[in-house]
Parts: structure tokens; sequence; C-alpha cells
């Protein structure tokens, strides 16, 4: 098979300052700003299609399919803008499902559907739209899975989500692969409950598959998780089954801080660890990598409001707050904040920067130190592509931000900022 080379390198974040002016790609942050009101999040086209081809790249060479984890960013433009390119997707809720039908219609045959509860009625949504697999994580539900197969006379495929008991070092919140997690089927478990399952007509035991956990830094986790899993794999063909999927999970980690950074090398590290883990198993791989495709394409544009001191603090409340990005407050997770314009001086201050919730909860950074700030300013928050609109809120009755996805000079509104009427709409008052 022949080797693909990636694109050329690209900065690993789409923002630069030109003439003292942040862009992204080629549109002007302030400008966008003026012209559709912050909060708002700004994507970048070009790095989540870099990001995609690097990982097209990397696994060439063997058969396998890119299944984008819808949860990281379900924007509609996103998922349609990777299904295009002929990704995959990982979803987790019959609402996922929705938004790849929706993205592109086509893509419904290369969804893979993971989670640990699932109703029956998306899994029925699932089997009506023949998904590629369900990712099973418990024997109940692969008892549920056969009912549904067998009432709606549709066979099902299905991986059974192993647990390998390997240990990633990440945020507590966000590891999965050992024992002591509610995720996955206990690794030495799951040849008993493949045989099982082989008795029912209406399941296709046709892969195994494993996701130890977000933001992982280091790739040999990755690669013993999987050795792990290519061992149940022959044990599983001795059996007598047929499987002809290994699904190797998300996870791979990105820089949020200002080291030097070099995606094309780490998703080539990551592609010879699963190399190594896999040694000669030549199913066809499946991934379902997040963050690392769409986290540094996006970042946060938001407006200072308030400069004010408490005692010998310093906060800068911004108009952005933790139901726009709630990563800083629910994970202490670091997102670089850089102003918009560019300062001529070095002025810095050291500040705490707020939202405007109701909740000390509520912050992006603290005892940070930023160039000098005033009300009215813009500043960006980066790297909040991943995890940042997917997880926003309307707390404090807080419209959510308006969406825009840069193609070279020309933004695109993707989703538009919601209005009053959106916020009260499901509510009856009585
Ligand atoms: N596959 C499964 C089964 C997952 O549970 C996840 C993420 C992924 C794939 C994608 O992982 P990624 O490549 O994005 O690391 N909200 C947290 C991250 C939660 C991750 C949940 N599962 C954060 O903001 O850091």
């Amino acid at each position: 098979m022949t080797k693909k080379t990636a694109a050329p390198e690209i900065s690993p974040r789409p923002f630069a300052y030109r003439n003292r002016k942040l862009l992204c790609d080629g549109a002007d942050l302030s400008s966008l700003a003026d012209a559709h009101g912050t909060p708002l999040y700004v994507y970048s086209a070009q790095q989540i299609s870099h990001r995609f081809q690097l990982f097209e790249a990397a696994f060439a060479s063997r058969p396998h399919t890119i299944c984008y984890a819808v949860k990281a960013n379900s924007s509609l433009a996103i998922l349609r803008l990777l299904a295009k390119q002929g990704a995959g997707f990982d979803i987790v809720s019959g609402g996922e499902l929705e938004r790849v039908r929706k993205a592109h219609k086509p893509a419904l045959k290369k969804v893979v559907f993971s989670g640990v509860g699932k109703q029956v009625w998306e899994i029925d949504a699932a089997l009506q739209a023949d998904i590629l697999l369900f990712n099973v994580e418990s024997e109940a539900e692969l008892h549920l899975l056969a009912a549904r197969a067998e009432a709606l006379g549709r066979r099902a495929r299905f991986a059974l989500r192993v647990n390998p008991d390997v240990f990633a070092e990440t945020h507590p919140y966000i590891s999965t692969g050992l024992s002591e997690h509610k995720f996955g089927i206990d690794i030495k478990a799951a040849r008993a409950i493949y045989r099982k399952a082989a008795k029912y007509k209406w399941l296709d035991p046709a892969g195994v598959s494993v996701h130890i956990g977000s933001q992982i830094r280091k790739v040999d986790p990755f690669a013993a998780a999987l050795a792990r899993v290519t061992a149940l794999i022959a044990d599983l063909r001795k059996d007598g089954h047929d499987i002809r999927y290994v699904d190797a999970g998300g996870g791979l980690g990105i820089d949020y801080g200002t080291t030097a950074f070099h995606p094309a090398q780490q998703v080539e590290k990551y592609a010879a660890a699963l190399t190594r883990g896999l040694a000669n198993e030549s199913a066809h791989l499946l991934l379902e990598p997040g963050r690392f495709i769409v986290a540094q394409a996006g970042a946060l544009l938001t407006r200072v409001l308030v400069v004010k001191k408490n005692g010998s603090k310093t906060f800068v409340i911004t108009d952005a707050g933790m139901n726009d990005l709630i990563r800083p407050a629910l994970y202490h997770a670091h997102h670089e904040i850089i102003p918009v314009r560019q300062p001529a001086g070095k002025s810095t201050i050291t500040a705490d920067i707020v939202g405007p919730v109701c909740e000390s909860g509520d912050f992006f950074a603290r005892d940070r130190v930023i160039s000098a700030v005033k009300p009215g300013d813009l500043v960006l928050l980066l790297d909040a592509g991943a995890y940042g609109m997917s997880l926003t809120s309307n707390y404090n009755s807080r419209p959510r931000p308006a969406e825009l996805l840069i193609e070279g000079a020309q933004a695109k509104l993707i989703r538009r900022r919601e209005t009053m009427r959106d916020l009260l709409a499901p509510e009856i008052p009585g």
C-alpha cells in the first residue's frame, strides 16, 4: 500500500498577529466581534481539515476509518466539513445520530455508537440507520441490543468495549481505562460474553473496542491497551468469531500551553504506538479522535467588561462566562489568553480572568500574567474548539454564543447567537 504524505505542516494554532491585529487565518477578529458580537466562537476550517488529514496520512498503510468524536464539537457545519473528507463519526446519543444524519446522511454508514447508557429509542434509531458498529459497554446492553435487533429484523454489528485496566495519565474526570471506572467490560470477562452473544441470531460480533481516556499526552498507554485488545482478538478468532474491526478509541492530547507542539509528529508517534500494539493484526482500524482535530482550530472571543481590584487582587471580568466555556471551572484546565490588539509596550498585569456568572468557580484563569487590558478590549481564549461550545449551558439565563467558521478570509456564520425567544421557547409558565 502507498504511504500518503501529509500536507505541509501549518502552525498548530490558526491565530496570529499581522500589523498588530489578531487574525484567524485571513479574518480580522476585531471586525468579526463588531459584526457578530461577543462572546463568539471562531474556528479555522483549514486547521480542522489539516488535523483530520494528519490522521488519514499516518494510517494510510492500513484499512481504517477516522470516526470523529462528535461530542468534542458537534456543530453541523464542522461535521459536514469532516464528512466531506470521508470521516466517520463516534456518537454517544440519539441526538448525535440526528446531527450526523443532518450534516451528511451517507456518513451514517460510518457511525460507531459508544456510551454506557443507551436507551431503546436510541438503539432503534441507530439500527434503522444501519450504523457501522455498536460499542457495547455491558452485558445488559448486549441483551437489549439483541432484543431490539430481533424486534426490528435488523442484524446488529457490535464490539464489546473492553476495559483494559491500563493507566493513562490525565485528569481523573476524563480517565476511563481502569477497572475502577464505569466504562467498558472487564477484558478478562469479554471472551465468555462474546461466546454468549454468538448464540443470538441478530447479533454479529464484528469487533473489539477500547478507549482509555482523553487528553493523553504519552502514547505508550495506547500501545499497552491495544496489545491487550490484540491478544483478545486472537482468542476470539480461535473461538470462531469473525472479528473484522478493532476500535482504538480517541484520547490523543494536545498542548494547551506555550511549549513547541508539532501535531504531525504527535500523530505519527501515536500511529507508531498503535501499530506496535496491533502487531500483526490487520483488522479494519477505527479511531475516535475528537479534541486533537478541533481543539486548537477554535477560540472564544470575548470583550472585557470591567477591570476591578479587591484588596490585592485584580479581576478582569469578561462577557464570556463558565456557561460559555466550562473547562477551567470543571477541570482546572489551562487556556492561553491573548489580547486581540497586540500591545505596543510590554505592560502586564497579574489578574484573575473571570466571567459574569454568579459563582466563584466562574473563572478562566487565576493569578495569570496577561498584557494590560481595559474595559472594551477584546481577548481571545485559545484552544477552545473542543469541549467548548458542546459543553455550554444557559446557566444564569445567558443565551449561547454565536459560532463562525473561517474559510480563508471569509467568515461563515454557522450558528447564530441565541435570542431571548430561544431561551424561553420550551417553557410553559402555566
Ligand atoms: N471515544 C470515546 C468513547 C470517548 O468517551 C471520548 C471522549 C472520545 C472518543 C474522544 O476523546 P478525545 O479524542 O476528544 O480525547 N470534556 C472533557 C473531555 C471529555 C472526553 C469524553 N470522552 C474535556 O473538556 O477535557
